[in-house]
This record gives structure tokens, C-alpha cells and sequence, in this order.
């Protein structure tokens, strides 16, 4: 009898197993390719109405697929990037406050399973390609112990363009990745051509049996050396292309972003050359929004938005972002939605082929119908950051409506409006031919007539909606911020007072969240990290 049920027990197992193995290794899955850019701002992109930086391939992309355009993020890399590969919110884990730099010993909690380990159940090959920047002090914590089957990148918070120097505190050392092992080899090269080529490599060698998640994950348009520079490839031709923006820092910018977007334009090609293109997702997001000044300032714009990256104002949390499949159903829309950057896991995952119900609880909301149909969002309400040490907080709702800060940024200065609107005669027309040109509109092969297209644009464009900011109007602590963002997406005016009981009840809801914050760890960098110790290359220090 026991033996009996043993064997019955074991044929269900067998049979699971089964069922499990044959839709995991469903070639059907489609390809994943999600490439997310690097402080890169709202404005930084053609589709967003501005005609100074040209984005002929990124606006290819977002014209045939569908426009993401109330894409909310955390205000920072690491939070941002835990909420994308957890589908959590990072208060949970004390990963709320700056981003990690080289030397800390932070990183996702090993128990919570990432976006690539759940891609893997689902038998999904995985990729990562470029930043990673959750945590690096021992092998299981980086890419390769969290679900990437190959690596090829830097784990720290940002490099240097040319020599891939990471920072942390006042050491530094290189790092550049293959897996495990530093990547001399590449010493020198640019780091987006070197990231575009690991990306047609993994694309090209794809074993097209089974379905591909590739995470490309960008250096542009972070600053580069020295936390500083805007390194282009070559700065003569960098200034010829780009010699109408004025701003010497802004036109370096702009040849970062000509990088990025044909960048995203050989990828899609790859693609469609591997016959991959018709069974793939891609999507494309920035992490947060642009450091037009400051700390790592790369003259990046988040016009008309009020703020920047660091800051809960629009600048920092709400930005640029675009799907595209032909697995869509209504493509060629501007989805005007509420998506949290989290939501990309189950989004993802459902896209997969995976039971959304198998993740267990998460604050992530699978919004895949909302990419196929174009539906209205499932999403009411948004943890956008909860910061204890710094007392900055911003919470949404009522489907985007109304946003709560409760003490503005790291930095007051930080909290006005910045960046150029590259809408004067300086800069060129917008050139849709060269949209039509681009290598992305030609992989996809797509039908869309300029109009369509210049319809999208505009549908996707805020019109200038700044006005002067009293000092009284800065958020503090002390004095909370309620914006209606229908009304006035560039937070003009501080209605907390006007809309006590909307205050009051955003008030309640973020007190709550505070009942599953985990406190951030101090800020520690491990003087035993010192790439010093290991021929000059961060290496997982806390290993051996
Ligand atoms: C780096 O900083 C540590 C303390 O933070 C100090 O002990 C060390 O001397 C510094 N090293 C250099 C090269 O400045
Ligand atoms: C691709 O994968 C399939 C199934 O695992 C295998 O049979 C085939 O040999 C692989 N092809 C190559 C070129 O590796
Ligand atoms: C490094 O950057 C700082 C600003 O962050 C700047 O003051 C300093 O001059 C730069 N140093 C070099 C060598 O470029
Ligand atoms: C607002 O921030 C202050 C300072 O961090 C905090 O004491 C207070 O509890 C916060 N209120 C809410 C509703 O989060
Ligand atoms: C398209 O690009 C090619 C080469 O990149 C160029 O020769 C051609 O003039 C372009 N066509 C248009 C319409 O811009
Ligand atoms: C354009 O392509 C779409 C799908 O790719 C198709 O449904 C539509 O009929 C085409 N339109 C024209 C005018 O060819
Ligand atoms: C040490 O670093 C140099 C570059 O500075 C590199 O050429 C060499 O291969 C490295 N040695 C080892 C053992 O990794």
C-alpha cells in the first residue's frame, strides 16, 4: 500500500514535472529585452516632443509599440533596480536610501527570487549586460549567484566610459565583468560600443529553442570619469554632429545619447536578422530621472518636470519609457496610465508564460494586458520612495491623480526646475525621415505613416506647464506637498491646504507603509574592498 501511494505520488510528481518541463521550454516564450538606460531624462528623447538630441531608433521603437507615459520609478538606481528585479518596494529590504556604492556590503536579500531566477523556472536563458549596482560583496550576490546565466558589465553605480574606473569612497579600481573575472581585454573601449557588441554576441549564439531574457542594462547617459565627464567617442566629431547646442556639457550629453540610441537601433536589427523580432518583447526605460546639476550632473533634461534624479518631485520619478511587440494587439498608442517600475516583474513574467499567482505576494501588478490592449491600469496607488534618514517620501493615487511628498530631496537645491527644452530654433527640425531610416523602424518593417507618427509624438509631448516657484512652495517635512498631477503634471502649486482631507488621507496611507520599512544599514565602505588588493579591479572582497 505504501509503495503503491509512493509510486502514485511520484507519477503526479513525475507528471508536474512534466506539464512544468513542456511549458517551460515552450519556444513559444517570447524573447525578452529589456534595456534600460541610465539618469536620462524625460526630454532626453525625440518622441517627447524635443528636437535637440535626435533618437531616431528609441522613437521607432515607441511609435510601433506602445508609449508609457506615466512610467513612475524610485528616484534613485539602487531602489529603482530592486523594485524592477523584485517586484517589491525596496523599503522592505533597506535598500531605500543612495545608491550602493563600490565597497558596501549591500545587496538584494539572497531569499527574495529576482526577475531573471523567475525567468529561469520558465526556462528562460538570461543576460545581463552593463550596470548591475545591488551589491557585490560576495559571488552569490552578484549577476551570476542572482540569475543571470551570463554577465558581462560593472557592479558598481556607475564608470568611466574609456578606462571603466568604479568608485567607492576614495578608492578606485576597474570594473568591467565577464562573469566573474575582470575584463582587461576591454580596457580602453567605449563602454556602450562594448555593451552593444556583448548584446549582438548574446543575441547571435542564442540557441533559438528556448526563449531569452537580455537585460541591457546602459552606462548612458550616467556621467563618466570622475563622476564627472560626458565622454563621447570622439569629441571632435562629437562637436561637429551636436555644434548647435551651445552648452559644451549638453552637447557631450547628446553624443552619449546618439550612442545609446544606435545602441537600442543594432539591437532591434540583430534581432530581426536572428528571425527573433517577430517573437520578442522589447522594452526600454530610464531608471530615474536626469542629474541635469550637481553631484554626477550629466546635463540631462526632465523638462517641462519640476526636479531631478534624488528628488520625489516629477523630474526624478516619472520617466521616458516604451514597449514593443508584435505580440501586441493595439499597438501604436500613448498609454497615459499609472505603471510602477516594479511591475515589470509580473509584466514580464506573465509575458513568459508564467502564473502570476505562482509569485506569491509582491507590490508589483501585472500590467501585460495593459501592454497587448492597451487597457487602463490595474495600479491605483504607488510607493514611489520612503526615505527614513533623509525624510523624503512621495506617495501617488487615485490612479496618478494626487502625489504626497513629505520632505522633498536629499538636496533643496535640487527641488526647481532645470534642464533645456530643445523646442528654439537652435536646434534642427525634427527629422522623421531619419526615424524612417533608422535601423530600428527598418527591422521592425513596420507600416506607420508620418502622420501616425507625428500624431503619437504630439500626444506624447507636455506642453510647457511651469510656472515660478515660490520658496514657500518647497516641500519639507515640516510642510507637506499635495499636487494634482492631471492638473498641474509640473507641480506648480501645493494644494494641501486647499484639499486638507486628500492630504490627510495620502498622509494615512504612507504612515502605513512605514509599519514594512526595513531601516537602511549605515553607509559603510569596507576598506578591505580596496581593488589595491586585487590588481587594481573591484573583486568580490568578502569571499575569501
Ligand atoms: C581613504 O579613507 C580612509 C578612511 O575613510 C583612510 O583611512 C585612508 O587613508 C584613505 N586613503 C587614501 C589613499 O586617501
Ligand atoms: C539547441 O537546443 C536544443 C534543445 O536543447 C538542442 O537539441 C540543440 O542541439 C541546440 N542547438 C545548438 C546549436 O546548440
Ligand atoms: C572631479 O570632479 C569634481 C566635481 O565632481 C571636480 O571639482 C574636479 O575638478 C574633478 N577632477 C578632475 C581631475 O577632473
Ligand atoms: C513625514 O516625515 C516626517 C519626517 O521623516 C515623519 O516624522 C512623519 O511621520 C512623516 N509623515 C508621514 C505621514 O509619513
Ligand atoms: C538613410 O540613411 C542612408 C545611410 O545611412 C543615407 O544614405 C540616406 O540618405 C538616408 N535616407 C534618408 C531619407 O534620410
Ligand atoms: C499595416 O500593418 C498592420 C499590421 O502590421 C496591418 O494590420 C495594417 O492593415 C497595415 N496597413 C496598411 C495600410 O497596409
Ligand atoms: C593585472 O592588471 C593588468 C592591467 O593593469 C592586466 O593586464 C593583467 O592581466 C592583470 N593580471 C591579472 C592576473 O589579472
Amino acid at each position: 500500500m505504501l509503495a503503491v501511494n509512493f509510486q502514485r505520488s511520484l507519477l503526479l510528481i513525475c507528471l508536474y514535472l512534466t506539464i512544468k518541463t513542456t511549458c517551460s521550454k515552450d519556444a513559444d516564450s517570447p524573447h525578452i529585452i529589456l534595456i534600460v538606460a541610465d539618469d536620462v531624462g524625460w526630454n532626453d528623447v525625440g518622441f517627447h516632443g524635443s528636437n535637440q538630441i535626435p533618437t531616431p531608433n528609441i522613437d521607432a521603437l515607441a511609435y510601433n509599440g506602445i508609449i508609457l507615459n506615466r512610467f513612475y520609478t524610485a528616484p534613485s538606481c539602487t531602489p529603482s533596480r530592486t523594485a524592477l528585479l523584485t517586484g517589491q518596494y525596496p523599503i522592505r529590504f533597506g535598500l531605500q536610501g543612495i545608491p550602493i556604492t563600490g565597497g558596501e556590503n549591500q545587496h538584494l536579500p539572497v531569499d527574495v527570487p529576482t526577475l531573471p531566477e523567475r525567468l529561469k523556472e520558465l526556462g528562460y536563458k538570461t543576460h545581463l549586460i552593463g550596470k548591475w549596482n545591488l551589491g557585490a560583496a560576495f559571488r552569490n550576490v552578484t549577476p551570476n549567484g542572482r540569475g543571470f546565466d551570463g554577465f558581462f558589465g560593472y557592479w558598481s553605480s556607475y564608470i568611466s566610459y574609456f578606462d571603466h574606473e568604479g568608485r567607492g569612497s576614495n578608492m578606485t579600481g576597474m570594473d568591467m565583468h565577464s562573469d566573474l573575472e575582470p575584463a582587461w581585454d576591454t580596457y580602453g573601449q567605449y563602454a556602450t560600443h562594448l555593451f552593444t557588441k556583448a548584446a549582438e554576441k548574446v543575441i547571435q549564439t542564442h540557441n533559438a529553442s528556448q526563449p531569452m531574457f537580455l537585460m541591457l542594462s546602459h552606462l548612458a547617459g550616467h556621467s563618466g570619469k570622475n563622476g564627472s565627464e560626458l565622454e563621447v567617442p570622439d569629441i571632435e566629431e562629437n562637436d561637429r554632429m551636436f555644434g548647435y547646442i551651445a552648452d559644451v556639457k549638453r552637447r557631450r550629453y547628446a553624443g552619449i545619447i546618439h550612442e545609446l540610441d544606435k545602441s537600442v537601433g543594432r539591437v532591434v536589427e540583430v534581432l530581426a536578422e536572428r528571425e527573433m523580432l517577430d517573437n520578442s518583447l522589447v522594452i526600454i526605460i530610464a531608471d530615474n530621472g536626469a542629474q541635469t546639476v550637481g553631484n554626477y550632473g550629466n546635463s540631462g533634461s526632465n523638462w517641462p518636470l519640476r526636479g531631478l534624479k534624488m528628488t520625489v518631485h516629477e523630474g526624478g520619478v516619472r520617466n521616458f519609457a516604451a514597449a514593443y511587440s508584435p505580440l501586441f494587439e493595439k499597438p501604436r498608442q500613448v498609454n497615459n496610465e499609472l505603471f510602477f517600475i516594479a511591475d515589470l516583474l509580473p509584466t514580464i513574467y506573465a509575458a513568459g508564460g508564467g502564473n502570476v499567482e505562482d509569485l506569491g505576494p509582491i507590490d508589483a501588478i501585472n500590467q501585460w494586458q495593459l501592454l497587448t490592449q492597451n487597457t487602463r491600469t490595474k495600479r491605483s496607488e504607488a510607493l514611489l520612495h520612503l526615505d527614513e534618514v533623509r525624510f523624503t517620501a512621495g506617495y501617488i493615487t487615485d490612479y496618478g491623480r494626487y502625489k504626497l511628498i513629505n520632505g522633498s530631496s536629499l538636496f533643496e537645491d535640487y527641488d526647481l526646475y532645470y534642464g533645456e527644452d530643445g523646442r528654439d530654433n537652435s536646434s534642427p527640425p525634427y527629422d522623421i525621415n531619419a526615424v524612417m531610416n533608422s535601423s530600428a523602424y527598418v527591422a521592425i518593417g513596420t507600416n506607420i505613416s508620418v502622420d501616425e507618427m507625428l500624431q503619437l509624438r504630439k500626444e506624447a509631448t507636455l506642453g510647457n506647464c511651469r510656472k515660478p516657484i515660490s520658496p514657500d512652495n518647497r516641500c519639507t517635512y515640516k510642510n507637506w506637498c499635495l499636487y494634482d498631477l492631471f492638473e498641474d503634471p509640473c507641480e506648480t502649486t501645493n494644494i494641501a491646504f486647499t484639499h486638507p482631507e486628500v492630504a490627510t488621507r495620502l498622509g494615512e496611507e504612507l504612515t502605513k507603509a512605514w509599519k514594512y520599512l526595513k531601516p537602511q544599514k549605515p553607509k559603510f565602505v569596507d576598506p578591505r574592498s580596496n581593488p589595491i588588493y586585487n590588481n587594481n579591479s573591484w573583486f568580490t572582497w568578502l569571499d575569501d
